[in-house]
């Protein structure tokens, strides 16, 4: 497996997937394309849309998908482009597709791109390497209470308005430019060589990149955009990383399997929704402890599956 990044619960998504030759699949997060190798393995005779936001992250799923070239198309845009990619290319219905969230390993361990307070770098933490705006600028211009609301709602960090007074203490007397400028003033609030500090700089960490990669403001809509597109019998499969993200997994995963929400006194249906999903595990999955021995990052990996119901109802 390449160092780029581990694929988790590989065999687990493709088994659900069940890719079929002539299929049309869609890899809505294809990083090193480990999990699009892994389909392709099973089902060469697939035909494949791989949508990364990153560039570095194409350019190596180019190279691992090499073989399978003249059955792959990469796409390299946010997947909230989902729809229009795909109707750009006269693609209006799939038989499945897979979002593994967050970001990859190369991503976390390039330290210029500024994702770990652990490596010392300048503040970036942008998947997108072509979009305009990095953490620095988040932490440098926005005001207290706006650093405040992101902290604690991408974050759930508890010293949110303190972190962020503080931050903007700092930054009046310098700007904050780098990952440990950043990570000793968090530090400087919550302690230093405690648990309870390395905590708290991985929330904030966390927060700053959901923020900066407008993480969960395009989840939802491509979820829903992703099951109105598959076919009937079509299944969708999502890994998260942490709990922000599964809670939109599984919100937007009920509701497309709840249907009708209308009274049950009512005497016709008004509201006009329509049940369009099965889910396939009513708990999120995670690895076991086999594939935990072998990928430390497998470890924090949710998955969520649902299938495309044939009579919607
Ligand atoms: C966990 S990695 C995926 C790894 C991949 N499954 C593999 O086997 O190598 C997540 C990837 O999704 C990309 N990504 C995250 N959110 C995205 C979004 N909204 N649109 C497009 N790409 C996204 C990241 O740039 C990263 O490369």
């Amino acid at each position: 497996m390449s160092s780029f990044h581990t694929p988790a619960l590989a065999t687990e998504c493709v088994r659900i997937i069940d890719p079929q030759a002539g299929g049309i699949y869609v890899d809505a997060t294809l990083g090193g394309g480990g999990h699009a190798a892994a389909m392709f393995e099973r089902c060469p005779e697939l035909r494949m849309f791989g949508f990364d936001q990153d560039p570095q992250a194409i350019a190596e799923a180019r190279e691992t998908l090499a073989g399978y070239a003249d059955r792959m198309e990469y796409i390299p845009c946010n997947f909230s482009r989902l729809r229009t990619e795909l109707a750009l290319r006269m693609i209006k219905s799939i038989d499945g597709i897979l979002f593994d969230l967050g970001v990859s390993s190369h991503q976390l361990d390039t330290t210029e791109r500024g994702f770990s307070f652990d490596r010392d770098a300048l503040l970036d933490m942008r998947m997108d390497t072509r979009s305009a705006m990095t953490a620095a600028q988040v932490v440098n211009e926005l005001p207290a209470g706006e650093l405040t609301q992101i902290f604690k709602n991408y974050g759930e960090e508890p010293r949110a308005a303190r972190i962020a007074r503080e931050i903007v203490a700092q930054r009046a007397q310098r700007p904050i430019q780098t990952t440990g400028e950043l990570a000793r003033i968090l530090e400087s609030v919550a302690g230093t060589g405690t648990k309870e500090s390395l905590k708290t700089k991985l929330r904030v960490f966390q927060a700053l990149r959901i923020y900066v990669n407008r993480e969960l403001e395009v989840l939802r809509p491509a979820l829903q955009d992703a099951i109105n597109i598959l076919k009937p019998g079509g299944r969708i499969v999502v890994l998260s990383y942490h709990s922000l993200e599964d809670r939109v997994v599984k919100n937007t995963f009920r509701d497309a399997a709840t249907g009708c929400v209308c009274p049950p006194r009512a005497p016709r249906c008004v509201c006009g929704e329509k049940k369009r999903l099965v889910l396939l595990n009513k708990r999120p999955q995670s690895a076991d402890e086999a594939e935990l021995a072998r990928n430390n990052r497998s470890r924090g990996a949710r998955l969520r599956a649902a299938e495309r119901i044939r009579e919607e109802s």
